[in-house]
């Protein structure tokens, strides 16, 4: 995994301000939520020589081929989200946003705590069950009905699904053969076709251009005013600036911020340029030959 920090700010992004809505009931309560990974067998280190590959072979290494590593990827966290809510989620790579999300839509198992939810949050359809040797058309059907429509319900909403991922007549081809960013307008529009009572969207705005932008903002509204809570994961400080009322930071798994989405994107910015300064300084030490 790469440390990698996406820090674009998109002008046209920036005057635009999350429509505010009126805010409901809870819809999402979670209650000191822990989660582990635990890896049988991981975390040994990859320089591998040739003595210390025969002793493993002849079983006096000291190497523990089945040894347990636990990543604490989730500690402690707790938020109510309300219905009409925007909320998104910044971090840096491995801070844990795919896991809180997946923890809520009860994809990975908690290792403490509790997730209480209005409907079955969803973020877990489409994801989890799109299949790459399948056609676009074929996964829509598929998606559809894990987001819980029906198949006449996919049927009607077909054409709008494939107008707003935007991939035309790519949609009969099997998604294997997708760029990145096709696959994942094709994700977001599948999950915005249904109207869920929590919609958790991961990273799938990143690849799309303005207009796209634009239409995800849309859906997303039309979503909230249906007493529904968005989710969404993004790099882009931007994006969350303009499309969410309220942001959380996630830090080696635990919240750090939670708030207004002007404060917590206000604070990320300045740690993450904190971070591009830290790392600059040490490549001038490097490059001075110290
Ligand atoms: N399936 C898994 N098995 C073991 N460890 C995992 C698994 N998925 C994630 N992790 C670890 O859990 C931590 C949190 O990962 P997660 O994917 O939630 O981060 P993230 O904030 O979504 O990162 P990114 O911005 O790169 O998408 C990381 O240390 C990661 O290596
Ligand atoms: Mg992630």
């Amino acid at each position: 995994m790469t440390d990698e920090i996406d820090f674009e700010v998109d002008a046209e992004d920036l005057d635009q301000v999350a429509t505010q809505k009126e805010v409901g009931e809870p819809s999402l309560v979670v209650d000191d939520l822990s989660v582990t990974y635990r890896i049988v067998g991981g975390g040994h280190a990859p320089t591998e020589t040739a003595g210390s590959l025969l002793r493993r072979v002849v079983g006096r290494g000291r190497r523990h081929v089945g040894a347990v590593h636990e990543v604490k990827a989730i500690r402690n966290v707790s938020f109510v989200a309300r219905q009409g809510e925007a909320i998104g989620i910044l971090g840096i790579n491995g801070s844990g946003k795919s896991t809180l999300l997946r923890a809520i839509a009860g994809l990975v198992p908690s290792s403490g705590g509790s997730v209480y939810s209005v409907g079955a949050p969803s973020l877990l359809g489409v994801n989890a069950v799109l299949m790459s040797q399948l056609s676009g058309e074929r996964n829509i059907m598929v998606g559809g009905l894990a987001m819980g429509l029906s198949p006449k319900e996919v049927n009607a909403r077909f054409d709008d699904i494939v107008e707003f991922s935007g991939i035309g007549d790519s949609v009969y081809l099997p998604m294997r053969t997708y760029s990145s960013g096709m696959a994942a307008r094709l994700r977001f529009a599948i999950s915005a076709a249904a109207t869920p009572d929590i919609l958790m969207i991961d990273e799938a705005l990143a690849t799309g251009d303005a207009d796209f932008r634009q239409r995800s903002k849309e859906r997303m509204d039309a979503i909230r005013d249906h007493a529904s809570t968005v989710f969404l994961v993004s790099h882009s400080i931007a994006t969350v600036a303009s499309m969410c009322t309220r942001a959380m930071w996630l830090d080696h798994g635990r919240l750090v911020m939670d708030g207004p989405v002007g404060d917590v994107t206000a604070a990320y910015a300045e740690f993450i340029r904190a971070k591009h300064r830290e790392r600059d300084a040490a490549r001038g030490e490097q490059a001075s030959g110290h």
